[in-house]
């Protein structure tokens, strides 16, 4: 059983799926994580994400890149995944690795949820149960905002809107695999809901989708 969950950055998309990964008992591969850690990698090395042979080299030596969670969760991390992402020769080299994850999940498990911008349309279109997911880019922001606060002790709403904007405009505007939504995903729209009812819509969804399979 797979089930793709896209959407933007701070949409809610990781809690969403990795609380369904626990309630379906299914693996969960993030894989934002692989592009920050292309992007971020090559930034430690003092490379230029933009540069699209690097980025490709960088790509394919994934497996012996390992980053603490603090540098991959960073907004520099972000960022650099970004521009990474958007290079079809990096997409290219880490599609074995989330299909491979996809038909055959770590662990004792009977399929795996797996989150990003591309799975429903391109990773794992034939996904059993497949969710939009998005929020007002206000909102995102300020969710982004109260997240470095706590972690950072300091943050800058307005630098965070533009960063999520400028994003968001790289990420569905780039022609490898842009961010869409497949037209077999059901939407969820966060704006107004915490992250318990956004929980409980997101099951509702899933087990809707399942019931027609
Ligand atoms: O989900 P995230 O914020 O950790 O993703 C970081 C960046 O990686 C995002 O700006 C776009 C890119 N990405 C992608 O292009 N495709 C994916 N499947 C996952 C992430």
């Amino acid at each position: 059983m797979i089930i793709a969950v896209d959407g933007p950055a701070a949409s809610g998309k990781g809690t969403i799926a990795r609380r369904l990964a626990t309630h379906y008992g299914l693996g969960y591969l993030d894989t934002g994580s692989l592009y920050r850690r292309v992007g971020m990698g090559m930034v430690l090395r003092g490379e230029d994400p933009a540069d699209e042979k690097l980025a490709k080299q960088a790509a394919l030596a994934l497996s012996a890149t390992e980053l603490p969670d603090e540098q991959i969760r960073s907004e520099q991390a972000g960022a650099a995944a970004s521009i990474v992402a958007a290079n079809q020769a990096v997409r290219a080299a880490l599609r074995a690795y989330q299909q491979g994850f996809a038909s055959n999940p770590p662990g004792d498990v009977k399929g795996a949820v797996i989150d990003g911008r591309d799975i429903g349309t391109v990773i794992c279109p034939g996904a059993d149960a497949k969710l939009f997911v998005t929020a007002s880019l206000e909102t995102r922001a300020e969710r982004r905002y109260l997240e470095l606060l706590k972690r950072e002790g300091a943050a800058d709403y307005t630098q965070i809107e533009a960063d999520l904007a400028a994003r968001d405009e790289r990420d569905a505007n780039r022609s490898a695999s842009p961010l869409i939504q497949a037209e077999d995903a059901c939407l969820l729209d966060t704006t107004k809901l915490d992250i318990e009812a956004a929980v409980a819509e997101a099951k509702a969804l899933v087990d809707a989708c399942l019931a027609q399979r």
